[in-house]
């Protein structure tokens, strides 16, 4: 490499002119006007006008000229030149740098290019697979580099919020055992001990409570985690988390902290201010508001309980489904009573059913009173309960799922959503609308059907709600009646991050182990190492992590947490770049004592 670069591809403005230069790049486009070619060339930062055939004694057949004219796209090369003030009626108002242009002098060629298997910068459809096995192309794209830039800053707000705030950063194993939060875990083969596997980790939980337990109180790190589980729009199987934990907290100090931290990363990254505190809700609040504790409160469309109403009624369906400890909620679509046809009526059934209803009862109001072929079955003080409860006046739409309460949830969360989107009452992306919404003390655990047991909601180290504790004990309150110092943050119903107070005494997490019906052996072979160090002096401690992919998600406006992911996989968790995961040699198995069973 002969010229050295002296600026990069969007450094130069017009103060500039006069001045030799140096800039290196990719050529971005080409264009022969007459003899003088026009380069745009790019780098990270930006792009600049380069031309050749103007400078002093270069003719348009001159060496330089005849260089330039054989160069194509996303070849690398450095230009040596001047700065120039562009002509009056050239100036490009969409580049930083489009005010000046540098007139070439020199131009050595660093490396030439295939051309691109797809094109870079046209908005041409490609596909995801095409996309990652030619990552590095695919990151040339403006927008796919602005995000890691993004990506890069926020990671640099992070440390220095968490840095200013007396926190340390550490790092925990990679290579450990497993640390559940509810996902399978990714399994590495040990060649010291064959036949013994590491786990990768989950999350770092049970480290940050150990270092608590050491005294390294404050402690922050942006973790890499790992979970095999099933990949979905804002899912990788590896993802990275800013991970923190905190001794002698309580909930307050600890949702404070991610406040503060939410409000400089936006800042920062967007400069949109947002505003604190962020709303505050009950599990059980939100569960009857919105049918799903990941609530997008960007919006109404709420659901309302009318089971007390529905248990006396005619109607069959309401009256079995309220009878059987289940329930009956609906939604008022308002004004919705002209724009969904039979047809359209019939689209949402449909769509309920997707999500598990086994129908979809409806009623419109109209100016006539209540119309739908389940009015029959009501009394007309009934009918006029539901229409009072749920705020329904001439026009609108009400629908109503009757099943058991998950069901219900489901159904109507799920339909909610999707009005949401086809009613247009989602706010557009660029009107940076930032729904934040603390969801807090979910259920300790929750009941697995299929395998006919209890299980933690958020991961078996949360405390649950003392006074429950007692009630359990004392009045025998049900399992699952049991409240956690959980507390969730949803960010525009989407789920951005998570933590709890901890057990920090023994005889407590002895106790959940047992509900969660985990013996006591099985609970020191699994988790010994923390049982053993809550017996040495554990603070009372809590901690957060929040999902730093989904935040760069929301910040960049990216549909898929693939873009906001240097390298990421595909849904089937492969990496078409590299192949991973691919076959290994007989050699590296016969090591591991390892056998391919087909
Ligand atoms: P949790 O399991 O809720 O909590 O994870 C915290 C946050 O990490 C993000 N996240 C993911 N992002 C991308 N892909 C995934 N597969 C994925 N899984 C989770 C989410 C989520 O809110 N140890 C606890 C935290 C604690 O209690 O301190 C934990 O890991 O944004
Ligand atoms: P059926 O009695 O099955 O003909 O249903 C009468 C109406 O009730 C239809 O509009 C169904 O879509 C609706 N329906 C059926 N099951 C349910 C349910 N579990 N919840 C709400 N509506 C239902």
């Amino acid at each position: 490499m002969k010229l050295r670069r002296t600026h990069d591809c969007s450094g130069l403005r017009k103060k500039d002119t006069g001045k030799e230069v140096i800039i290196s790049g990719w050529v971005h486009k080409w264009r022969d006007h007459g003899g003088v070619i026009f380069i745009d060339l790019r780098d990270r930062e930006g792009i600049t006008q380069v031309v050749f055939g103007r400078g002093e004694g270069q003719g348009t057949e001159s060496g330089l000229v005849r260089a330039a004219r054989g160069l194509r796209s996303e070849w690398v090369i450095s230009v040596k030149g001047k700065v120039e003030t562009r002509p009056s009626g050239t100036v490009n108002t969409g580049l930083d740098t489009g005010e000046i242009e540098v007139i070439a002098d020199e131009v050595e060629i660093l490396n030439k290019s295939k051309t691109p298997p797809f094109d870079v910068f046209s908005s041409e459809e490609v596909s995801d697979e095409i996309r990652m096995k030619y990552r590095y192309i695919d990151l040339r794209k403006q927008n796919m580099m602005r995000t890691m830039i993004l990506r890069s800053k926020v990671n640099r707000v992070v440390r220095n919020f968490f840095y200013d705030k007396g926190f340390i950063e550490l790092e925990t194993p990679i290579l450990t055992k497993s640390t559940p939060e509810g996902a399978r875990d990714y399994l590495v083969p040990s060649r010291m001990d064959k036949g013994s596997f590491y786990a990768m980790p989950q999350s770092p939980q049970l480290f940050k409570q150990l270092l608590m337990v050491a005294g390294l109180d404050k402690y922050f790190q942006i973790a890499k985690c790992f979970r095999d589980e099933d990949l979905r729009r804002d899912r990788q199987p590896e993802f990275t988390q800013i991970d923190f934990e905190m001794s002698f907290v309580n909930e307050e100090d600890i949702c404070g902290i991610i406040e503060a931290l939410v409000s400089e990363v936006f800042k920062s990254a967007l400069k949109v201010d947002i505003k604190l505190p962020f709303p505050c809700m009950k599990y059980e609040e939100a569960m009857n508001r919105y049918g799903t504790d990941r609530p997008d409160t960007r919006f109404g469309l709420e659901l309302v309980d009318i089971t007390g109403i529905a248990e006396g009624c005619g109607f069959k369906v309401f009256k079995e489904a309220a009878g059987k400890g289940g329930i009956v909620s609906g939604i008022n679509v308002k004004g919705g009573a002209p724009e969904f046809s039979r047809k359209g009526i019939d689209d949402l059934t449909a769509l309920a059913q997707e999500y598990g209803a086994k129908g979809l009862a409806w009623i419109k109001v109209t100016s006539k009173g209540p119309e739908s072929a389940i009015t029959k079955f009501f009394k007309k003080e009934e009918l006029d309960s539901i229409t009072h409860k749920m705020k329904a006046g001439e026009g609108d739409l009400l629908l109503f799922v009757a099943d058991k309460p998950k069901v219900v949830c489901e159904a109507l969360s799920g339909l909610r959503l999707q009005l949401g989107e086809k009613l247009g009452l989602i706010p557009a992306e660029d009107k940076k609308v930032f729904s934040f919404q603390w969801v807090v003390g979910h259920p300790m655990f929750e009941y697995n059907e299929d395998e006919k047991r209890w299980q933690a909601m958020h991961h078996p180290f949360t405390a649950p709600v003392e006074e429950d504790i007692e009630k359990l004990d004392k009045e025998g309150l049900n399992t699952g009646k049991l409240r956690s110092r959980a507390y969730d943050l949803v960010l525009n119903g989407m789920e951005v991050g998570g933590g709890s107070i901890r057990i920090h005494r023994k005889g407590l997490q002895d106790k959940v182990f047992e509900l969660l019906q985990i013996k006591p052996e099985a609970a020191r072979e699994k988790f010994g190492f923390l049982l053993d160090a809550l017996e040495y002096g554990a603070p009372p401690h809590g901690g957060f992590a929040f999902g730093m992919d989904r935040l760069i998600m929301i910040l960049s406006g990216a549909r898929s947490i693939r873009d906001v992911i240097a390298f990421p996989k595909t849904q089937r968790a492969a990496c078409p770049l590299t192949g991973a995961p691919s076959k290994v040699t007989e050699k590296q198995l016969k090591e591991l004592d390892l056998k391919i069973i087909k």
